[in-house]
């Protein structure tokens, strides 16, 4: 975590132009949202008044009696760290001010680390248009209470950060952490975005903090990586900075990438070369699947190896482009031209792919904004979940 009282106060600063007129919720001037999620804490902040004194009630599932916690405050901006909880638990929480009840939600803690967990997460992307649909995108994957979020980039289409993120997501922030990717529309508006969220900062060395970081969530690891960068950079700096976290102990049984660019897409724009640099290393690593955006379309391959289809009982990667979530849609080519390494695929519709996981396998449905499921898949388990993953083979040597 960046943690640093005087980072919140910027990024509460610099959005504080942006937040003023925001839209009642619940009789809060922006929020709350739940910043992160872990084993026995979580982290929640929001905004009131300058001169409104709030604090937030947590009521642990046991208990009828709500417990306050009070937030770090300053000039009606508030970040509250709720510590001491039990993991894998969802409580019910209240955002009071000055005694009244003005917002009521729920959140649930991480499972441990490592252990082996059943949770739902989402992914969405190219979302930051402002647009009715990616408002109803939200909602519907606010209903469907995901334990976090991961964002495959172009979070932002301008800086205007409560048109294109707040207001659209606030039922979804006010449930669930949202680990965002830096996509290349970000970059326009970087300032803004780093304001936005509070990410962990030990990113690869000598590359700027917070780009590149790592989420455990119980037996699950997720590595956001950013491809806005070169092939070099992308293979020897970011790769051996994902072999060693990928390797660090509890080992993960589930293996995540999250990059803006598509390594494989068969959309809007051609393949991202540099990424592909990555390809070996993903498998030698174990990653079940690479979820991108960029395209702003939904594609789904098969199990892939080497750049081609993985054989029968062969461990692949799943390739997922998941970047129809508000911004205008890309087409993507007629089923009857698919190649045969794309088995999914849709560019009509505003999209979420929704991820739930259990120690059996996984279950991946790409739903739309009414909820119609447009494409379903599993992912098994396979040899490479369950053993320590390699790459050094892939990674080593000078570049
Ligand atoms: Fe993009």
């Amino acid at each position: 975590m960046r943690g640093a009282r005087g980072v919140w106060i910027g990024a509460l600063a610099l959005l504080a132009g942006a937040l003023a007129g925001c839209p009642d919720t619940g009789g809060l001037m922006a929020g709350p949202r739940v910043l992160r999620t872990d084993p026995q804490q979580v982290v929640l902040s929001w905004e009131t008044a300058a001169d409104e004194t709030s604090w937030l009630e947590v009521r642990r599932p046991e208990s009828e009696a709500a417990e306050r916690f009070d937030p770090e405050s300053t000039a009606g901006r508030h970040r509250c760290r709720v510590a001491d909880l039990a993991p894998a638990t969802t409580y019910a929480y209240a955002v009071l001010v000055d005694g009244e009840t003005r917002f009521e939600g729920r959140f649930r803690t991480a499972p441990r680390r490592g252990a082996p967990a059943r949770f739902a997460f989402a992914v969405l992307g190219d979302s930051g248009k402002a647009s009715r649909d990616q408002a109803r995108l939200g909602a519907r994957l606010a209903s469907l209470e995901p334990e976090l979020v991961l964002h495959t980039g172009d979070v932002l289409y301008s800086n205007d950060a409560k048109a294109v993120f707040l207001e659209p997501y606030a039922a979804l922030l006010a449930q669930s952490p949202l680990w965002p990717t830096l996509g290349n529309h970000d970059l326009e508006y970087e300032p803004v975005f780093r304001e936005l969220f509070d990410l962990p900062t030990d990113g690869p060395p000598g590359l700027p903090p917070s780009r590149n970081y790592v989420i455990d969530h119980g037996d699950a690891r997720f590595a956001i990586l950013d491809s806005n960068q070169g092939p070099r950079t992308l293979r020897w700096r970011i790769g051996r900075w994902l072999e060693r976290k990928m390797n660090e102990p509890p080992l993960p049984r589930w293996r995540f990438v999250v990059l803006h660019h598509p390594p494989y897409t068969w959309g809007n724009h051609e393949p991202t070369l540099p990424v592909q640099t990555l390809v070996p290393l993903f498998e030698s690593l174990g990653v079940q699947m690479v979820f991108s955006g960029h395209d702003h379309n939904y594609q789904r391959t098969a199990p892939m190896v080497g750049g081609r289809v993985a054989g029968p009982g062969e461990p692949g990667v799943v390739y997922v482009v998941s970047g129809a979530g508000g911004g205008d849609l890309d087409a993507i080519p007629p089923k009857a031209e698919w190649p045969d390494e794309l088995r999914g695929g849709d560019g009509e519709r505003f999209s979420a792919t929704f991820v739930e996981v259990a120690p059996e396998g996984l279950t991946v449905r790409q739903v739309d904004a009414d909820g119609i499921v447009i494409d379903r898949f599993d992912v098994p388990p396979n040899a490479a979940q369950t053993s320590a993953p390699r790459g050094r083979e892939a990674a080593g040597g000078a570049p």
